[in-house]
């Protein structure tokens, strides 16, 4: 049936192409109201795909290209606030476009079935999910896998979770979240790749890539979805939802590059942010989704809401009622409503009033078919809802390989006094807190279809099955991780177990939904009784060793204080047990890096690396300590800083050479390091660039990270690392927001982390301003409309 009403449109496509010059809107019209039109890309060809959507298009009356527009949860899943409970309804009444929340083969092709076999057009639906850091297969959270600063082992897992997704019917991942954020009172920097922008710029491509990679049309991608676009991390006092009101040159220089990025990676999708920017929601932001995406970008795919944020506008203050909410988001370039029913309830009439035009609804549709043919969906409606694919895929045993060495490669050793790491299984262990044995908390939020009940292995197990049946493991729960949580009862058991043991092992941190959506916290310290029960236990005078679970860096100054080691493993994903327990006995050797400054304060937020230096930096051995930019009762330093993180062997840097001291703008120069392997074991140390622009017409971070290598060294080996620097590497947006790289000197640092002195100084000869799709100056900005 459904091969029959498209081979009527295909057929009625090549006659009419064959009797007329067929030449179906090339240009990608992003405004009606104005009477401007953007040209996004170059025009496209008259593809095949083309006519066939030009001819289902016109077949289709208004209602069905609403429904093209409509994304609807299913009731398996709920992800916000609201749930349609008739959304089966609604497919078959062809009043939806796309379903999320669902997921398995049979599933996706009942609801499928649906849309293909009961509307009139049969136009099939496109299945959306929240396959962030895996589907089944759980890797460690999206901030977890920064800290691994290993691109290709971020890009597998991203490979995988689509390999897994697309065998149980999705279509589509609302993924990667590319949100910088440097403030971790927001939960949701988790879900990113931390503070920095060249690594998120970076981790951002490999996403895109890993998800989409090579050929849409083949059955084992997804299209990937980059959100929330854009400036959501900055949420105001880490409180989710919040709004955010940043210069420019903010926004530009350091919210914006990653969405770039995945536009270059050739991302299928972009999803609007909750917040209002400068004033206006991103979803009704016609600077943000026109001006700058379309326009400036060429971004070709289609824009989806975040979940019912069309009708936030009503709250926010911007529409006076849901009509006037679709009217301004659709005006604004959004193509596709999530969950919020606003487009299918509201545009017909919209558009008999004139408020809005058939070519806009049109040009959405269209974008929206386009991504269902690259698909191959209407080549085949059912070809990713295959069960057989699903229980070959789904759970197998090189994905779970490829999370748990993706688990290693994310832990990031904070503290390790007196080798106390790696530990011998010689040792008997008290494994003491409530991560320790906890299934549900090891694989995070916002982790897809993986089971939280009995896949995922924790730490305890781990241990169990590394140190075998006659291991001495002492387990005790010990504390509780409530916030109001107050009951030390647990406490004898865990100092019982304890005594009887040569080391302390703890599991603590937060529970796993206390990071995430709607997860923002005003205190980051240990929630419930965890830091009194370790109080009790220091008082032992026994080695202690933290393993710290977290999706955000916490405030842990006591424990860095008075615990002998500490490791960070995020949420560490399915195989989180096994993983971590590979590191504690040194079968895998710890090289992950921070992806985020952590706080000695909550009051020190936002702390990040690359600030400004002020006028009055602070000097602790200055002669004048008063009139700083200082706190009185606190240090300006992190507790950790980014890139911090240390390995059981040690690594050696020589000083900073530079193959000149004179760089021309069409020139470049190679900065080097020889790295020493100065311990007795193998490992990895990621090498990192950072450069400082002294001094610029307007002022400059203390140092930015420009490049990054991860490099394994034997025992005793020796490498030479090098580094190229290019003017457009010291480029930045000066008054006037040209892009340009100034004249002048720029101080280069090569090390292990942030704080590094290892430096060189390099003059940049003449000025240059770049040629960039990022270039803000000479495009004109409209407002809303
Ligand atoms: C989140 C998005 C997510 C969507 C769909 C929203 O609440 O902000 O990140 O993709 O729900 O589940």
């Amino acid at each position: 049936m459904t091969f029959i009403k498209y081979a009527k449109i295909a057929f009625g496509v090549a006659l009419a192409c064959a009797l007329s010059a067929c030449n179906p809107a090339v240009v990608v019209e992003v405004s009606a109201d104005n009477g401007q039109q953007y040209t996004a890309t170059a025009p496209k060809k008259n593809t095949e795909m083309d006519q066939f959507i030009n001819e289902l298009i016109s077949k289709m009356t208004i209602e069905e290209k609403v429904g093209q527009l409509h994304l609807l949860s299913s009731d398996w899943d709920q992800t916000g606030p609201t749930l349609s409970a008739d959304y089966q309804q609604q497919i078959k009444a062809g009043k939806v476009g796309a379903v999320f929340n669902a997921y398995t083969a049979s599933f996706t092709r009942e609801l499928q079935t649906l849309a293909v076999e009961q509307t009139r057009l049969g136009i099939p639906l496109l299945f959306g999910y929240d396959v962030i850091h895996g589907h089944r297969t759980i890797f460690p959270i999206s901030l977890g896998e920064a800290a691994s600063w290993d691109l290709q082992s971020i890009k597998a897992a991203a490979r995988i979770a689509a390999i897994e997704a697309s065998a149980e019917g999705i279509h589509w991942t609302f993924a990667p979240m590319v949100d910088i954020s440097r403030d971790p009172r927001w939960g949701r920097v988790s879900e990113g790749s931390g503070e920095d922008v060249f690594l998120s710029v970076e981790i951002a491509k490999a996403r895109v890539q890993g998800f989409q990679g090579d050929d849409l049309m083949a059955t084992d991608t997804v299209l990937a979805c980059a959100k929330h676009y854009a400036a959501y991390g900055q949420a105001q006092a880490g409180r989710d939802y919040h709004s955010t009101d940043m210069s420019e040159r903010e926004l530009w220089e350091t919210y914006l590059p990653p969405f770039k990025a995945s536009v270059d990676a050739g991302v299928a999708s972009f999803m609007t942010a909750f917040n209002d920017l400068n004033g206006v929601p991103a979803t009704a932001n016609n600077y943000l989704l026109q001006d700058i995406l379309r326009q400036r970008w060429g971004f070709s795919g289609f824009v989806v809401t975040d979940y019912t944020s069309i009708n936030e506008l009503v709250p926010h203050g911007l529409a006076e009622d849901l009509p006037h909410a679709g009217q301004l988001a659709l005006n604004a370039g959004v193509d596709m409503d999530m969950q919020g029913a606003v487009y299918s309830k509201h545009l017909p009439e919209l558009l008999a009033k004139g408020k809005v035009s058939e070519t806009q609804i049109d040009n959405a549709v269209r974008r929206i078919l386009e991504m269902k043919y690259k698909l191959g969906l209407f080549a085949d409606p059912y070809r990713y809802s295959d069960d057989q694919r699903q229980a070959v895929q789904v759970y197998k045993a090189e994905h779970l390989a490829a999370a748990r060495d993706g688990a290693r490669k994310s832990v990031v050793l904070l503290k390790n006094d007196n080798k106390v790491l790696p530990l011998s299984p010689k040792q008997s262990i008290a494994l003491i807190g409530p991560l320790a044995d906890s299934k549900a908390d090891m694989i995070g939020s916002w982790s897809a279809a993986g089971d939280r009940q009995t896949k995922p292995v924790t730490l305890r197990e781990g241990l169990q099955q590394r140190l075998g049946a006659d291991a001495k493991i002492y387990y005790a729960k010990g504390a509780g991780y409530e916030f109001n949580d107050t009951d030390q009862s647990g406490f004898a058991q865990a100092i019982a177990a304890a005594k009887k043991a040569d080391v302390i092992l703890l599991a603590m941190g937060e529970k796993w939904d206390m990071t995430g959506e709607a997860a923002s916290r005003v205190e980051l310290g240990f929630p419930g009784t965890q830091e009194a029960l370790m109080h009790e236990l220091k008082k032992l005078g026994k080695p202690m060793v933290l393993v710290l679970m977290s999706g955000r860096p916490m405030t842990i100054n006591w424990a860095n204080d008075n615990l002998d080691a500490i490791l960070h493993t995020w949420y560490a994903g399915t195989q989180g047990g096994h993983a971590i327990t590979d590191v504690l006995y040194g079968d895998y050797n710890p090289s992950g890096k921070l992806p985020v400054t952590f706080p000695r304060h909550v009051g020190q937020i936002p702390i990040y690396y690359n600030m400004k230096n002020t006028g009055r930096p602070y000097e602790p051995e200055g002669p004048e300590q008063k009139y700083r930019s200082r706190y009185l009762d606190s240090s300006n330093q992190p507790l950790y800083p980014f890139g911090y993180g240390l390995s059981y062997t040690s690594f050696a840097y020589s000083a900073v050479t530079l193959s000149s001291t004179q760089l021309s703008s069409a020139g470049e120069i190679i900065a080097s390091v020889t790295l020493t392997n100065t311990g007795d074991l193998a490992g990895e140390e990621v090498v990192q660039l950072y450069i400082q622009d002294k001094t610029a017409s307007v002022t400059r971070p203390v140092r930015e990270l420009k490049g990054f290598q991860k490099i394994m060294l034997g025992k005793g080996e020796s490498k030479t690392v090098q580094f190229r620097i290019k003017a457009a590497d010291l480029a930045f947006y000066d008054l006037a927001m040209d892009y340009v790289a100034e004249a002048g000197e720029f101080n280069v640092f090569i090390g292990a982390d942030s704080t590094t002195s290892n430096q060189a100084v390099f003059r940049l000869t003449d000025t240059v301003q770049l040629p960039s799709a990022m270039a803000v100056k000479q495009f004109q900005r409209r407002d809303i409309q």
